[in-house]
């Protein structure tokens, strides 16, 4: 019986994991299932015992003896403003990634905004943006003045359906901003020809995707810039922190100057001490920042090997199950980084028991996940309140700035159904053993077995 008062928590202390229960639904491939260890029938939302006690992977990881002695040293030699180790994980990004030029910054949205604005992207552009993506990609488009013009999401891969592209080009689009979102490439090749074909510029979003390629180039390489971010959820986590990668030495220049308050710098010409030559803002990371980004890099190409076998392991042992389709990836993919492992729930298979109440079956399981993103970032009242400030006002006519009909030319009907459907789980859960993914194949299978008796009980209380 569903006992409210009998926290997982409880459970996790009081239990251990036994009951072989053989669960295997009818129209279930044995196969998938193969590797996956069967405890308890009844699902812990209903008083058994969790498919798993044991912690997952915390983030961010940090080991006092190999990670801190350059933060320490940084912070006993009293430099702490941008110098030496700033400009060595520059280069060490632009390396790993394969750029000639990267300029960190305090975060992926400012990185996004200062490309869009060194291309002079601004008042009177449109900009060509994903909806399923975190709000900082669209709010960089409309900080720098420009429109977002939105289009759909190829619910299979998440990413922006290349294919939708062109048919919202008109004579003001000046770039399109595809993210690789949850780590997976998107069309890249494709972006790439329509941006050719109709002489746009590409700035990638690449602050999910570190590390990520299609046919062995990384992503974030493809088009003019790229944006990366270091936040602490990410997977080279600074605290706060982004980066601007580009081969345009000129571009890169002016970014420099950009983040450093207009000063000279580079082909941005001016006599030194003369003060600042261009419009620019203050973006600089600090030296223990970059000290941080240096040691946690010697992590990332082995996690991101681990997050890419335990992904392809995971997806083996759950695509059979009917309802649950894992992420699709684009043929020329070679490599995801994997910030979510994402699949879609289809309530239908699972006796109608809502997403809501799966997921809280699945945490009630041990395993942490989450809905990822609300629906309608292209509607929601942020854009409006950028449509009321004056500088919109100045720039766009009437017609451009009426909420109902821009959101009516913005619907993106596959995003919003994929928005109701995702499930995601975190990235630190794929640095657990491959064994450990059994357990979240099981949770399933154990909630699909029991979803009516959970749809009932969730239902009555
Ligand atoms: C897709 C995407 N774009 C941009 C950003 C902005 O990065 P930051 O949080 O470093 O400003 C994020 C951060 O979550 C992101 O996920």
């Amino acid at each position: 019986m569903f006992n409210k008062k009998y926290s997982r928590r409880r459970f996790i202390k009081q239990s251990s994991m036994t009951g072989i229960g053989s669960v295997l639904a009818a129209n279930m491939s044995s196969a998938s299932l193969a590797n996956t260890t069967f405890h308890s029938e009844v699902p812990a939302i209903l008083g058994g015992s969790p498919v798993r006690s044991k912690e997952w992977p915390v983030w961010p990881q940090w080991d006092p003896e190999k990670d801190e002695k350059r933060v320490l040293e940084v912070l006993r030699g009293g430099v702490w403003s941008r110098d030496k180790v700033v400009s060595e994980f520059e280069e060490k990004w632009a390396k790993t990634i394969g750029t000639k030029r990267c300029l960190a910054v305090v975060n992926g949205t400012n990185a996004l905004i200062s490309s869009l604005v060194q291309f002079d992207i601004g008042a009177g552009d449109e900009v060509i943006v994903p909806p399923y993506t975190w709000i900082s990609t669209i709010q960089a488009v409309l900080i720098a003045g420009a429109m977002p013009v939105f289009v759909d999401t190829d619910p299979e891969t998440y990413q922006i359906d290349a294919e939708k592209i062109e048919e919202k080009i008109t004579p003001r689009t000046r770039a399109i901003l595809p993210v690789h979102i949850l780590g997976l490439p998107a069309d890249m090749e494709r972006i790439m020809k329509i941006a050719k074909k109709h002489n746009l510029l590409v700035i990638e979003d690449a602050c999910q995707a570190w590390l990520a390629e299609i046919n062995h180039k990384i992503v974030g390489t493809f088009g003019n810039a790229g944006c990366y971010s270091f936040q602490t959820t990410k997977h080279l986590p600074l605290g706060e922190g982004g980066a601007i990668v580009s081969d345009d030495e000129a571009f890169m220049d002016r970014c420099y100057s950009y983040h450093n308050v207009g000063f000279p710098y580079g082909g941005v010409i001016g006599d030194v001490g003369a003060g600042s030559v261009m419009l620019g803002t203050k973006l600089r990371i600090t030296e223990y920042q970059a000290a941080v980004g240096l040691s946690l890099l010697e992590n990332l190409d082995e996690q991101t090997t681990i997050r890419n076998e335990r992904a392809a392991y995971l997806k083996s042992q759950i695509k059979d199950i009917p309802g649950i389709v894992p992420y699709k990836l684009y043929d020329n993919v070679t490599r995801c980084a994997f910030h979510m492992f994402a699949f879609r729930y289809k309530q239908d298979e699972f006796k109608g028991l809502p997403r809501e109440n799966f997921l809280k079956a699945f945490r009630e399981e041990g395993i942490p996940c989450m809905s990822g993103y609300a629906p309608f970032l292209n509607t929601q009242p942020y854009l409006e309140h950028a449509f009321q400030t004056k500088n919109f006002k100045a720039t766009y006519s009437k017609e451009m700035l009426d909420f109902k009909k821009y959101s009516e030319r913005n619907q993106c009907p596959e995003n919003d159904l994929l928005c109701n459907e995702a499930v995601w789980l975190f990235q630190s859960m794929l640095l657990a053993d491959q064994k450990d993914m059994d357990d979240i194949a099981t949770a399933i299978v154990r909630i699909k077995n029991n979803a009516d008796k959970i749809n009932k009980t969730l239902r009555d209380t």
